[in-house]
Protein backbone atom coordinates (compact mmCIF):
# COMPACT_ATOMS: atom_id res chain seq x y z
CA UNK A 1 0.00 0.00 0.00
CA UNK A 2 2.57 2.38 0.75
CA UNK A 3 4.85 1.69 -2.01
CA UNK A 4 2.32 2.28 -4.38
CA UNK A 5 0.88 6.12 -3.45
CA UNK A 6 0.10 7.41 -6.82
CA UNK A 7 2.01 10.57 -7.65
CA UNK A 8 -1.09 13.33 -7.46
CA UNK A 9 -2.29 12.03 -3.70
CA UNK A 10 1.43 12.22 -2.75
CA UNK A 11 2.10 15.72 -4.17
CA UNK A 12 -1.35 16.94 -2.37
CA UNK A 13 0.15 15.05 0.77
CA UNK A 14 3.69 17.13 0.78
CA UNK A 15 1.59 20.11 -0.16
CA UNK A 16 -0.11 19.84 3.19
CA UNK A 17 2.73 18.88 4.97
CA UNK A 18 4.60 22.24 4.00
CA UNK A 19 1.33 23.66 5.00
CA UNK A 20 0.56 22.60 8.03
CA UNK A 21 4.41 22.56 9.02
CA UNK A 22 3.93 26.39 8.47
CA UNK A 23 0.81 27.04 10.32
CA UNK A 24 2.11 25.71 13.49
CA UNK A 25 4.65 28.16 13.84
CA UNK A 26 3.35 31.54 11.83
CA UNK A 27 0.72 32.63 14.25
CA UNK A 28 -1.74 31.50 11.78
CA UNK A 29 -5.22 31.75 13.95
CA UNK A 30 -6.94 28.09 14.93
CA UNK A 31 -9.62 28.30 12.53
CA UNK A 32 -7.38 28.23 9.68
CA UNK A 33 -4.82 25.92 10.68
CA UNK A 34 -4.84 22.56 9.07
CA UNK A 35 -4.35 20.81 12.62
CA UNK A 36 -3.80 17.70 10.50
CA UNK A 37 -2.00 14.37 12.16
CA UNK A 38 1.92 14.06 11.42
CA UNK A 39 2.45 11.14 8.58
CA UNK A 40 3.52 8.53 11.03
CA UNK A 41 -0.15 8.87 12.30
CA UNK A 42 -1.59 9.10 9.01
CA UNK A 43 0.40 5.68 7.94
CA UNK A 44 -0.90 3.94 11.31
CA UNK A 45 -4.56 5.12 10.57
CA UNK A 46 -3.84 3.65 6.84
CA UNK A 47 -2.54 0.40 8.18
CA UNK A 48 -5.57 0.06 11.02
CA UNK A 49 -8.23 1.01 8.75
CA UNK A 50 -6.70 -1.74 5.99
CA UNK A 51 -7.71 -4.17 9.12
CA UNK A 52 -11.03 -3.02 10.13
CA UNK A 53 -13.78 -5.74 8.66
CA UNK A 54 -15.59 -5.24 6.24
CA UNK A 55 -17.81 -2.06 5.96
CA UNK A 56 -18.42 1.71 5.95
CA UNK A 57 -15.42 4.23 7.05
CA UNK A 58 -16.18 6.99 8.76
CA UNK A 59 -13.84 10.49 9.42
CA UNK A 60 -14.83 13.08 12.40
CA UNK A 61 -13.26 16.15 11.32
CA UNK A 62 -11.60 16.50 8.33
CA UNK A 63 -10.14 19.95 7.68
CA UNK A 64 -8.00 19.72 4.17
CA UNK A 65 -8.22 16.01 4.15
CA UNK A 66 -4.52 14.74 4.91
CA UNK A 67 -5.58 12.22 7.12
CA UNK A 68 -8.66 11.47 4.60
CA UNK A 69 -5.73 10.56 2.03
CA UNK A 70 -3.95 8.31 4.21
CA UNK A 71 -7.07 6.31 4.68
CA UNK A 72 -8.35 6.42 0.82
CA UNK A 73 -4.81 4.72 0.32
CA UNK A 74 -6.19 2.02 2.35
CA UNK A 75 -9.67 1.66 1.24
CA UNK A 76 -8.87 1.69 -2.30
CA UNK A 77 -7.24 -1.29 -1.35
CA UNK A 78 -9.70 -2.37 1.65
CA UNK A 79 -12.69 -1.81 -1.26
CA UNK A 80 -14.58 0.92 1.36
CA UNK A 81 -15.41 4.09 1.11
CA UNK A 82 -14.97 6.99 3.42
CA UNK A 83 -17.22 9.34 4.59
CA UNK A 84 -15.44 12.33 6.50
CA UNK A 85 -17.33 15.42 8.11
CA UNK A 86 -16.27 18.87 8.27
CA UNK A 87 -18.27 21.65 10.10
CA UNK A 88 -15.88 24.64 8.73
CA UNK A 89 -16.68 26.41 5.50
CA UNK A 90 -13.65 27.15 4.64
CA UNK A 91 -12.18 23.48 5.39
CA UNK A 92 -14.53 21.92 3.35
CA UNK A 93 -13.59 24.04 0.06
CA UNK A 94 -9.65 23.12 0.90
CA UNK A 95 -11.03 19.76 1.65
CA UNK A 96 -12.75 19.71 -1.46
CA UNK A 97 -9.97 20.82 -3.43
CA UNK A 98 -7.72 18.44 -2.13
CA UNK A 99 -9.98 15.38 -2.97
CA UNK A 100 -9.83 16.41 -6.38
CA UNK A 101 -6.93 17.11 -6.96
CA UNK A 102 -6.04 13.47 -5.14
CA UNK A 103 -8.37 11.91 -7.35
CA UNK A 104 -9.99 9.67 -4.47
CA UNK A 105 -13.75 10.86 -5.12
CA UNK A 106 -14.09 7.02 -6.05
CA UNK A 107 -13.29 6.57 -2.13
CA UNK A 108 -14.26 9.40 -0.58
CA UNK A 109 -17.65 11.16 0.31
CA UNK A 110 -17.13 14.69 1.63
CA UNK A 111 -20.14 15.95 4.24
CA UNK A 112 -20.31 19.36 5.26
CA UNK A 113 -21.75 20.13 8.60
CA UNK A 114 -21.61 18.89 12.34
CA UNK A 115 -20.80 15.17 12.41
CA UNK A 116 -23.29 14.86 15.63
CA UNK A 117 -26.06 16.19 13.22
CA UNK A 118 -25.20 13.14 10.89
CA UNK A 119 -24.08 10.02 12.89
CA UNK A 120 -27.98 9.55 14.27
CA UNK A 121 -28.75 8.21 10.90
CA UNK A 122 -25.87 6.24 9.72
CA UNK A 123 -25.82 2.17 10.02
CA UNK A 124 -22.94 -0.03 10.64
CA UNK A 125 -19.65 1.49 11.25
CA UNK A 126 -16.19 -0.67 10.47
CA UNK A 127 -13.82 2.12 11.15
CA UNK A 128 -13.88 5.06 12.23
CA UNK A 129 -11.47 8.18 13.29
CA UNK A 130 -12.20 11.06 16.01
CA UNK A 131 -10.25 14.00 15.45
CA UNK A 132 -12.49 17.21 15.77
CA UNK A 133 -12.61 19.26 18.77
CA UNK A 134 -11.59 17.08 22.53
CA UNK A 135 -14.89 18.96 23.78
CA UNK A 136 -17.10 16.60 21.59
CA UNK A 137 -15.35 13.32 22.08
CA UNK A 138 -16.87 11.70 24.61
CA UNK A 139 -20.52 12.56 22.80
CA UNK A 140 -18.96 11.41 19.92
CA UNK A 141 -17.79 8.22 20.98
CA UNK A 142 -21.47 7.72 22.47
CA UNK A 143 -22.84 8.05 19.09
CA UNK A 144 -20.32 5.57 17.09
CA UNK A 145 -19.67 2.68 19.50
CA UNK A 146 -22.76 1.69 19.42
CA UNK A 147 -22.85 1.67 15.76
CA UNK A 148 -19.51 -0.08 15.26
CA UNK A 149 -19.74 -3.59 13.76
CA UNK A 150 -17.65 -6.70 15.94
CA UNK A 151 -14.08 -6.32 14.98
CA UNK A 152 -15.08 -2.24 13.84
CA UNK A 153 -12.44 0.29 15.43
CA UNK A 154 -12.48 3.34 16.92
CA UNK A 155 -9.29 5.95 16.81
CA UNK A 156 -9.10 9.02 18.63
CA UNK A 157 -6.13 11.60 18.10
CA UNK A 158 -4.14 13.98 20.47
CA UNK A 159 -5.07 11.12 23.62
CA UNK A 160 -1.39 11.91 24.72
CA UNK A 161 -0.92 15.75 23.71
CA UNK A 162 -4.43 16.66 24.46
CA UNK A 163 -4.16 13.88 27.47
CA UNK A 164 -6.34 15.97 30.18
CA UNK A 165 -8.74 16.89 28.12
CA UNK A 166 -8.94 13.40 26.65
CA UNK A 167 -8.76 11.81 29.67
CA UNK A 168 -12.55 11.29 30.59
CA UNK A 169 -13.42 9.73 26.90
CA UNK A 170 -10.11 7.14 28.02
CA UNK A 171 -11.06 6.64 31.41
CA UNK A 172 -14.87 5.37 29.79
CA UNK A 173 -13.58 3.47 27.25
CA UNK A 174 -10.85 1.77 29.01
CA UNK A 175 -14.06 0.87 31.12
CA UNK A 176 -16.30 0.27 28.61
CA UNK A 177 -16.85 -3.54 28.14
CA UNK A 178 -17.93 -3.28 24.99
CA UNK A 179 -14.80 -2.28 23.44
CA UNK A 180 -11.46 -3.56 24.24
CA UNK A 181 -9.19 -0.08 24.35
CA UNK A 182 -5.46 1.25 24.30
CA UNK A 183 -3.36 4.00 24.34
CA UNK A 184 -0.58 3.62 21.87
CA UNK A 185 2.18 6.43 21.80
CA UNK A 186 2.24 6.73 17.61
CA UNK A 187 2.12 10.41 16.72
CA UNK A 188 -0.45 13.00 19.26
CA UNK A 189 -1.44 9.49 21.19
CA UNK A 190 -4.03 7.79 19.71
CA UNK A 191 -6.97 5.69 21.64
CA UNK A 192 -8.32 2.40 19.72
CA UNK A 193 -10.99 0.81 20.55
CA UNK A 194 -12.03 -2.31 19.03
CA UNK A 195 -15.64 -3.20 19.52
CA UNK A 196 -15.62 -6.83 21.19
C1 LIG B 1 -7.57 18.41 14.14
S1 LIG B 1 -8.47 18.96 12.76
C2 LIG B 1 -8.62 17.52 11.75
C3 LIG B 1 -7.35 17.15 11.04
C4 LIG B 1 -7.50 16.03 10.04
N1 LIG B 1 -8.12 14.87 10.63
C5 LIG B 1 -6.16 15.64 9.48
O1 LIG B 1 -5.41 14.96 10.18
O2 LIG B 1 -5.84 16.03 8.33
C6 LIG B 1 -10.08 19.06 13.44
C7 LIG B 1 -11.15 19.44 12.45
O3 LIG B 1 -12.41 19.03 12.98
C8 LIG B 1 -13.37 19.97 12.59
N2 LIG B 1 -14.53 19.81 13.50
C9 LIG B 1 -14.63 20.23 14.78
N3 LIG B 1 -15.81 19.88 15.30
C10 LIG B 1 -16.49 19.22 14.32
C11 LIG B 1 -17.79 18.62 14.23
N4 LIG B 1 -18.62 18.63 15.28
N5 LIG B 1 -18.16 18.03 13.07
C12 LIG B 1 -17.32 18.03 12.00
N6 LIG B 1 -16.08 18.61 12.02
C13 LIG B 1 -15.67 19.18 13.16
C14 LIG B 1 -12.64 21.29 12.73
O4 LIG B 1 -13.28 22.32 12.00
C15 LIG B 1 -11.25 20.93 12.21
O5 LIG B 1 -11.13 21.20 10.83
Amino acid sequence: MFHTIPEAMGQRMAELEAIDARDRVDGTPKARRMRQVPPETGRFLALMAASAPAGDWIEIGTSAGYSTLWLALAAREAGATITTFEVLPNKVALAGETFAQAGVSDVVRLVAGDARDHLPALGEIAFCFLDAEKEIYEECYELVVPRLRPGGLLIADNAISHGEIVKPLIERALADRRVDALVVPIGRGELICRKV
